[in-house]
């Protein structure tokens, strides 16, 4: 891409302590992102990998233990005051849960305005123009402003929230999986309302999820995220034809299939085991315990990042093999349970 990233992400790290005495959880651990203006980009892994650690850390909602984020090409890091809360507030969060990121006393009209308020609106007339737009901008009727939001439907209430990020005309949305607890039926609108976002606003989102199927619909890159760290990323299509790191494979392997007749058809378990504690995470690669092909070396170094085509990448010693199909770790998985 010609233009400069909106966000980059220079080897965050964000370390929790843990409950072990004098131990620290991995969470998130020296990974580095970029995202381009208007782009959706997909960030994906298993519970507790720490996606929402590292969505959180880029929105200040954690602190960083290392590394930067960069707005603009402007380093959070080393911004204080009214400067640090103007470029946090072109990166905004949007949560899971449309029930609890809501004031249920509020009306839509009160939760729309009171945002523009904090974004700095002061004229009355100002702020009913734009309330109304962003009603507009979000597919949400007039109506729907006097009413309260305990009142609405979950896709609803998920679209006032989305509106209540946008009163600060966001430069980046970090959507921590967003539709995950919406009805089947309304995802699809509410993930169609993220895509004409992204077109009319150009606003660059940062889309967190368990199901690769959504991702791969409506990201054009996707990171893939394993006990603190990027294992692979690369354009949404070529991943998803030829995933080039063990774990890549077999988290698109263990994604539920549309279709039932293949589900049903589906031989053994795809993943093995659990994720390992990022309390003590493992020596070398991180995904060598559950991994079919893991040699003795894996335990040895960090894997590097090979470059499997422009802007693909993935950090398995096998990434060159498995990009060409010489290799699968779904295949050995077969063997070593033959
Ligand atoms: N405040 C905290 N204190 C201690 N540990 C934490 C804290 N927040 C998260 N963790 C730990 O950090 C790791 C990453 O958690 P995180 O919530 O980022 O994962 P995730 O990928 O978003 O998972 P999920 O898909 O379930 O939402 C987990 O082991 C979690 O228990
Ligand atoms: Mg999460």
């Amino acid at each position: 891409m010609t233009q400069a990233p909106v966000l980059k992400v220079e080897n965050l790290q964000t370390r929790f302590k843990s409950v072990q005495r004098g131990k620290y959880v991995h969470a998130v651990d020296d990974v580095s992102i970029e995202l381009y203006p208007g782009e959706i980009v997909g960030l994906v892994g298993e519970s507790g990998c720490g996606k929402s650690t590292l969505g959180r850390t880029i929105v200040g909602l954690e602190k960083a233990t290392s590394g930067r984020v960069l707005l603009d090409g402007v380093d959070l890091t080393t911004l204080s005051g009214a400067a640090l809360r103007d470029s946090r507030r072109a990166l905004q969060y949007v949560f899971q849960d449309p029930y609890s990121s809501l004031n249920d006393r509020q009306t839509v009209g009160e939760a729309l305005d009171e945002a523009l308020v904090i974004a700095g609106t002061r004229s009355p007339e100002e702020r009913d123009r734009r309330t109304k737009e962003l009603l507009d901008q979000v597919g949400l009727a007039s109506v729907v402003r006097e009413r309260h939001t305990r009142e609405l439907s979950g896709g609803q209430r998920q679209r006032v929230a989305i509106a209540r990020s946008l009163a600060v005309n966001p430069r980046v949305l970090i959507c921590d999986e967003p539709v995950s607890a919406l009805d089947l039926s309304i995802r699809a609108q509410v993930m169609n309302l993220f895509l004409r976002l992204q077109k009319d606003l150009g606003v660059a989102c940062l889309f967190i999820a368990h199901d690769l199927a959504l991702v791969r619909q409506a990201a054009s890159r996707v990171y893939v995220m394993y006990l603190g760290k990027l294992v692979e990323h690369g354009p949404s299509q070529e991943l998803y034809d030829r995933p080039s790191h063990p774990y890549s494979q077999m988290l698109l392997a263990s994604a539920p299939e549309v279709d039932p007749r293949i589900e049903k058809n589906r031989r053994g378990p795809l993943m093995i085991g659990e994720v390992p504690s990022p309390t003590n995470p493992p020596s070398g690669c991180r995904f060598r315990t559950r991994c079919p092909l893991a040699v003795d070396d894996c335990a040895k170094a960090l894997p590097p990042a090979h470059v499997l085509s422009p802007g693909h990448t993935a950090a398995c010693t096998f990434a060159a093999d498995l990009h060409r199909g010489k290799r699968s770790a779904l295949l050995q998985q077969e063997v070593s349970a033959a």
